[in-house]
């Protein structure tokens, strides 16, 4: 065994932790999701998601060393998400690691959560190695990334706007679903069909740019026009945004794939657990000839043993992170 890693993911509404052995094997991942705390709310309320994470944290930690039965004293590294996410959440878990990694004398290691997202691949599927592509979704990030190596990133195309967990989140709240957005909305696109031909962004064009918010609004409208009609459904206004996103970005997806000649591709994020992308990413990458990798459904949303996955490589060469470590709501990893 190369490294024995206790992670611990603190981002955003998720207090997660995990023990992940060499960047691959999953010991343990608990999570705990605060969803019931900010479901009243309609979204995630920074103050509440941090105290919660102050609270949940030390037993989520217990649990995670419990179920892979390891004590403080056998782990290689205590890792802890620092970038980007909401600051009070993220500095609640980077207090913990700090104060936790200085008294039982270990290493730590300050992982990007994005980094983190696109590093879920190799638990699911640990022959995966770099380099691909990787199309990364989640609630604040939309990227097509060259996952040169381990650690290197590089940037193909982002989102002009917002990104697509954020417009699935939106339009859910539009459609009266609640938070969070992304899988209630999939639930109801399930009884729909797709029969609204909403506009999609960028289409001809030769870069590998998204932009959601035209799509946004041009949803919100004409959900206010079918409003003010008689005998529409909205499980189809739910079932043509969801086509539309997933088409939208696989146009992107095939493109990269065409402009860059590589033979493997990767789903990262909280919308790649989306069944209807899935199903599509598979069927492209099938079209194109290429491998298709998708994270089990448990490492799409945040979890902490993506971190775990993320901090063996950066065990691996040495990058250790300092007592004076913060969190940052900002972070490239390009
Ligand atoms: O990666 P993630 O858990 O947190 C961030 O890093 O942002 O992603 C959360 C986003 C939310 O916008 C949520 O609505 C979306 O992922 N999401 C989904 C699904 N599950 C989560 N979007 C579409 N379909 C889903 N099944
Ligand atoms: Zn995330």
């Amino acid at each position: 065994m190369d490294s024995l890693i206790l992670a611990i993911e603190t981002s955003c509404d998720e207090t997660a932790c995990a023990v992940v052995e060499d960047g691959k094997i999953v010991r343990s991942n608990a999570v705990f999701s605060q969803i019931e705390l900010h479901k009243e709310y309609g979204g995630v309320v920074p103050e509440v998601a941090s105290r919660n994470h102050a609270l949940t944290l030390p037993h989520m930690i217990d649990s995670a060393l419990a179920e892979a039965s390891v004590s403080f004293f056998e782990l290689s590294a205590v890792a802890v998400t620092n970038a980007p996410g909401l600051v009070g959440a993220l500095l609640t878990g980077v207090s913990y690691a700090k104060a936790l990694a200085y008294s039982i004398n270990k290493p730590l290691i300050a992982v990007n959560h994005i980094a983190g997202h696109i590093c879920a691949n190799y638990l699911t599927h640990p022959t995966l190695t770099p380099p691909f592509l990787c199309l990364v979704v989640s609630g604040g990030h939309t990227h097509i990334v060259e996952v040169v190596d381990y650690l290197k990133f590089k940037l193909l195309g982002q989102t002009r706007d917002d990104a697509a967990g954020e417009a699935f989140d939106k339009i859910a709240r539009v459609l009266g679903l609640g938070y969070p957005g992304g899988p209630l909305l999939e639930q109801l696109a399930r009884q729909g069909k797709p029969i609204y031909p909403y506009p999609v962004s960028f289409k001809g064009e030769d870069h590998l740019d998204f932009s959601f918010s035209g799509l946004k609004t041009s949803v919100i409208n004409h959900l206010r026009k079918l409003e003010r009609g008689e005998g529409f459904s909205k499980a189809d206004v739910a079932a043509s945004f969801q086509e539309n996103v997933v088409s939208t970005l696989l146009l992107n997806v095939e493109r990269a794939v065409l402009n860059t000649g590589f033979h493997k591709i990767a789903l990262a994020g909280g919308v790649s657990a989306n069944g209807l992308l899935q199903e599509r990413f598979v069927a492209l990458a099938k079209k194109l000839g290429v491998q298709a990798y998708v994270p089990h459904v448990r490492y799409t949303t945040d979890n902490a043993a993506m971190i775990g996955a993320a901090a063996h490589h950066q065990f691996v060469v040495g990058d250790f992170a300092g007592l004076d470590t913060n969190a940052l709501p900002r972070q490239s990893i390009f």
